[in-house]
């Protein structure tokens, strides 16, 4: 499918592969290139030498482009950019953070720029930094997001009324004809995070797949405000959060209740009960663990048959 996505990334087909701490290593984002999408590794949860060797591992695994994301709340920034444009990676999506900082660095060394947004005002500021695309991300999705809670189906429109640049949809997308519905509203493509969560590439633990596969409508929430938004899957340690809501923790405490590497004991070594989960409400429409080249190609099954059932518009 040619499109101003499909023809900025050289991809087959305009769908990403979210960049997700403690699920998208080089074996996710190889495979979802290979399926003729954009793979993206997630440089977050990653120590500089972790990531050096993903992308090692994913240059070896294909020959299509993928990318790298790198959330600008990362501490040791410098050194992931450098590796980035020292390894050769075409293509950067920065997040959580300011997008004047690092779009023009990467830009001077040939770097295709995208970053990821969930609100008009930070739309406008990516554009102005000269960023080659933007992800607009609903506050439907899973991981961190925005604190103005505004959804998929009312940011996509909003900012497509004021952006020229291509724009990716993000939050709330796991088939084909939700993936249509946020073209119709005037995404360029699709940027895709939960559904490949439970995929049979992603790095996160089979339990939290297992745990993902079983949600169900309600069972996430976006909490965390004061910190970073962040929506989470409802357990033990969702509870503790409210908990401490209930007996007025400060900023500080919650910091220190988040701090004992919480994501990592969840999402990557399995602990249901202490860990932090991340997943979209979406989750409530994955019912199975499969390959990411299987997710892909239902994406477009699906698109091209909801499609042809459309009367012209
Ligand atoms: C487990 C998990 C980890 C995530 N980690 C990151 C991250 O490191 N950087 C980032 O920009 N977004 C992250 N996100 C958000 C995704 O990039 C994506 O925009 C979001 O998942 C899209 O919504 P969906 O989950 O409804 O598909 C994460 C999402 C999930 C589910």
């Amino acid at each position: 499918m040619q499109n101003r996505i499909s023809s900025l990334f050289k991809i087959k087909y305009p769908i990403v592969q979210a960049g997700m701490v403690w699920a998208s290593g080089w074996r996710l984002a190889s495979a979802v290139s290979n399926a003729g999408g954009l793979g993206i590794i997630g440089a977050g949860s990653m120590y500089p030498e972790v990531l050096k060797e993903h992308i090692q591992k994913c240059q070896k695994a294909t020959k299509k482009p993928f990318g790298v994301n790198i959330p600008l709340l990362y501490p040791e920034m410098d050194k992931l950019m450098e590796i980035v444009v020292s390894m050769g990676v075409k293509i950067v999506f920065t997040s959580a953070g300011n997008p004047a900082l690092w779009t023009a660095y990467l830009k001077e060394n040939g770097i295709t720029v995208v970053h990821v947004v969930s609100s008009l005002k930070f739309a406008l500021k990516a554009e102005a930094a000269g960023v080659d695309a933007i992800v607009v991300e609903g506050f439907e999705a899973g991981g961190h997001n925005g604190r103005e809670e505004t959804t998929t189906l009312v940011l996509v429109p909003t900012v497509k009324e004021k952006i020229q640049i291509p724009l990716i949809a993000a939050g709330g997308i796991a088939t084909g004809k939700a993936m249509l519905a946020t073209m119709i509203l005037g995404a360029d493509g699709v940027q895709i995070g939960s559904r490949f969560v439970a995929s049979h590439e992603a790095s996160s633990h089979i339990n939290f797949k297992n745990q993902v596969v079983t949600a169900g409508e309600g069972d996430t929430e976006l909490t965390l405000k004061e910190l970073t938004p962040v929506r989470l899957l409802k357990n033990k340690f969702y509870e503790q959060v409210r908990t401490a809501y209930a007996e007025g923790f400060t900023k500080e405490d919650l910091k220190k209740l988040l701090g004992r590497a919480r994501a990592k004991k969840g999402m990557f070594e399995g602990d249901m009960d202490e860990g932090e989960l991340e997943i979209g409400q979406v989750a409530a429409l994955i019912h199975d663990i499969k390959p990411a080249s299987e997710i892909v190609s239902d994406l477009m099954e699906e698109f091209y048959k909801a499609s042809d059932k459309l009367p012209a518009i």
